[in-house]
């Protein structure tokens, strides 16, 4: 055959005696074969969507996908991640928990400008008309977005501020409205910005995202007011445990303060995961404690039968108050707890130290059953907010903060997706938001209304889920400075679509927090 012809598959067939016979054969096999390869995902999707009734397919897919575990690739479970990051296959003590530390170890090294730039050929072409096909609509859109999402995230929140009488005023339904405030910090002013949340040094060129600010329906929602913070919180303590979106926040009140004092660094973990401060002036310590299921785990190394690899898989027991935290808090007086994307990884739950089944049983013995993180979530935000109130040594005030969503657009955290909003509004509440938020509510209420007096204050609920929800605009998205995996990947860049730049919006949850503690704070 001469050049530009083609032989088509049929013409192959034709020219080979008994080419016709073997290619159905051939069909046969790739049949087989795929079928076999999706039946397992097809059985486990319908699984999980039976089992978790009120979750939608779209929630699950998510789910098959592994959402951004917000700390690094390396938490997403991928065969590959563990061939990068060491720290998880190495050793039984230094466990997933040491990824961020490893991050910024590999944040530090990676001061090369280079190295952020996104390679070309991984960035989806159709992004930047994306883009301005958005800003054209966002300002319209941002005026309907809160109406839009708050009925879904409404529930039960007229009962949970009752008990506080100043809150006549229900903090949380509002909208986001211009502002023409600069914010309370620029990334000059404060030092407490890690690099792959300093959205401006790493070249984001819009500040539009910083000039909105949280308006509640009824009343006006202040901003921390850092020399009357500092002076009601004398001699007293703040602490938060959680995962790196804790931290985030964290770095925001830390940025905020600093604006009057600068704290003493008097503690700092070797991995860095915990770290407390001390504003010396007025004696107040902020502690941030690194637990990001708030509930003990141990990690294992696991042989999987499919591949004959090991991982390391957490085994969490959602009845075990994890030490990280409650060793640490006697004498605190105000504790935050969050939890939330970490329970989307493979994961194995027990219960008075017997299993109770697993997520993402994939071709590991030790998980028999696959009974989703649903209930084992549900659980454990029940045993964290009881179990805070019989700590020993602990009589402060507890605040479950609800949970932080993601807002990757145009596919998924590995895949693409990206978020690139300059304005507030337009992207629907997740099945996943949903379903996180609504455990997280509905038991904040069971517990809050099996409780009374004085310990029923002691709990309190941090809703930032709506008014994160429409504020995609905060993201870092490309501007994270760490981009270390690139070159070793394959597979479509990552972008943060999870953590918040600094300054940003999450800079409001403290105030919320703040004013949802106003009673705690400002007692005298
Ligand atoms: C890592 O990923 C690449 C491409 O996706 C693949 O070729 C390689 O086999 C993977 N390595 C391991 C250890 O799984
Ligand atoms: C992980 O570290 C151990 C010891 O530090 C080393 O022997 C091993 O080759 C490393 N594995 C990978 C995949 O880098
Ligand atoms: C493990 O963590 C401890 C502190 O928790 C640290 O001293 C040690 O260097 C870490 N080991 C590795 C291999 O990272
Ligand atoms: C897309 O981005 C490139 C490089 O940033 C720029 O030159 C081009 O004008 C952009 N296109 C549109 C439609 O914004
Ligand atoms: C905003 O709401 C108005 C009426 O409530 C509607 O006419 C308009 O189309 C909406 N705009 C968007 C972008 O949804
Ligand atoms: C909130 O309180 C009202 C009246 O006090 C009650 O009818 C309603 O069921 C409560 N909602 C929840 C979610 O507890
Ligand atoms: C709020 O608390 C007061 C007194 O504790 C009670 O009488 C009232 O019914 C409560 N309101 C709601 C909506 O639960
Ligand atoms: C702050 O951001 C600017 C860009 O707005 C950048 O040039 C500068 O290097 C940053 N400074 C620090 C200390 O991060
Ligand atoms: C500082 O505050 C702590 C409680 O957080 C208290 O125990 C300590 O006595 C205070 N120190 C001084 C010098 O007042
Ligand atoms: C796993 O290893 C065993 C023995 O070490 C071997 O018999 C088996 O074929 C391996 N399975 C896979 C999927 O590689
Ligand atoms: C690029 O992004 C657009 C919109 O964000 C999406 O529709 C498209 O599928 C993406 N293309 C690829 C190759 O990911
Ligand atoms: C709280 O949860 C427990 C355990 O699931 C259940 O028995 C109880 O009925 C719930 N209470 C409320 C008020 O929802």
């Amino acid at each position: 055959m001469g050049r530009g012809q083609q032989m088509s598959m049929y013409d192959v067939e034709k020219s080979i005696p008994g080419g016709g016979l073997r290619s159905m054969t051939k069909r046969r096999v790739v049949v087989v074969a795929l079928v076999s390869f999706f039946l397992p995902f097809v059985i486990t999707s319908t699984y999980l969507y039976y089992t978790t009734p009120d979750a939608a397919t779209e929630a699950m897919l998510f789910l098959q996908r592994r959402p951004f575990s917000g700390f690094s690739p390396s938490l997403t479970d991928d065969t590959n991640a563990s061939s990068i990051i060491n720290d998880t296959t190495g050793s039984e003590t230094n466990t997933t928990d040491s990824l961020d530390a490893k991050q910024e170890e590999v944040d530090a090294e990676d001061t090369d400008p280079e190295a952020i730039e996104l390679d070309p050929s991984e960035t989806n072409s159709s992004a930047n008309e994306t883009s301005a096909a958005l800003e054209s609509s966002l300002q319209e859109q941002a005026k309907n977005s809160t109406s839009e999402i708050l009925p879904l995230l409404t529930m039960g929140l007229s009962n949970t501020t009752n008990s506080t009488k100043k809150e006549a005023c229900d903090l949380v339904k509002g909208s986001w409205v211009p502002d023409s405030r600069p914010p309370q910090y620029t990334n000059s002013t404060c030092g407490f910005i890690q690099g792959h949340q300093n959205c401006m040094k790493n070249g984001r060129k819009d500040r539009g995202f910083l000039h909105w600010k949280w308006k509640p329906d009824q009343c006006e929602l202040p901003r921390i007011d850092p020399p009357s913070f500092l002076t009601a919180m004398r001699d007293r303590s703040m602490a938060f445990a959680g995962d790196s979106i804790a931290r985030n926040q964290f770095q925001s009140l830390l940025c905020v303060l600093s604006q009057v004092e600068q704290p003493d660094h008097t503690y700092n973990a070797p991995d860095d995961r915990d770290n407390v401060w001390v504003f010396r002036k007025h004696n107040f310590t902020l502690a941030i404690y690194w637990s990001p299921y708030l509930v003990h785990v141990e990690d294992k190394e696991i042989t999987f039968s499919s591949d004959n690899q090991t991982r390391t898989v957490a085994f969490i027991h959602v009845d075990r108050l994890d030490k990280a935290w409650v060793d640490r808090i006697p004498g605190v007086d105000i504790l935050q707890l969050s939890t939330g994307q970490w329970w989307f990884k493979r994961g194995l739950f027990l219960q008075e130290g017997k299993p109770l089944g697993g997520h993402i049983c994939d071709g590991w013995a030790e998980c028999e059953k696959e009974i989703g993180f649903a209930d084992p979530y549900r659980t454990t935000i029940r045993t964290i907010l009881r179990g805070s109130l019989s700590i020993p040594g602990y009589s402060g005030t507890t605040i479950l903060r609800t949970f932080a969503p993601e807002h990757f657009e145009g596919g998924s955290w590995n895949n693409g997706g990206q978020c690139v909003r300059t304005a507030p509004g337009g992207v629907p509440v997740s099945s996943l938001t949903k379903w996180m938020y609504d455990i997280q509510m509905e038991e904040f209420l069971n517990v809050t209304s099996a409780t009374s007096g004085s310990e029923k204050d002691r709990i309190k609920v941090l809703d930032i889920t709506n008014l994160a929800q429409i504020r995609a605009d905060g993201h870092p998205n490309s501007f994270m400075r760490f981009q270390p995996f690139a070159k070793e990947f394959t597979q479509k860049i990552q972008n943060d679509c999870l953590h918040w730049c600094l300054p940003g919006p999450i800079d409001t949850w403290n105030d919320l927090l703040v004013e949802s503690l106003r009673d705690a704070v400002y007692k005298q």
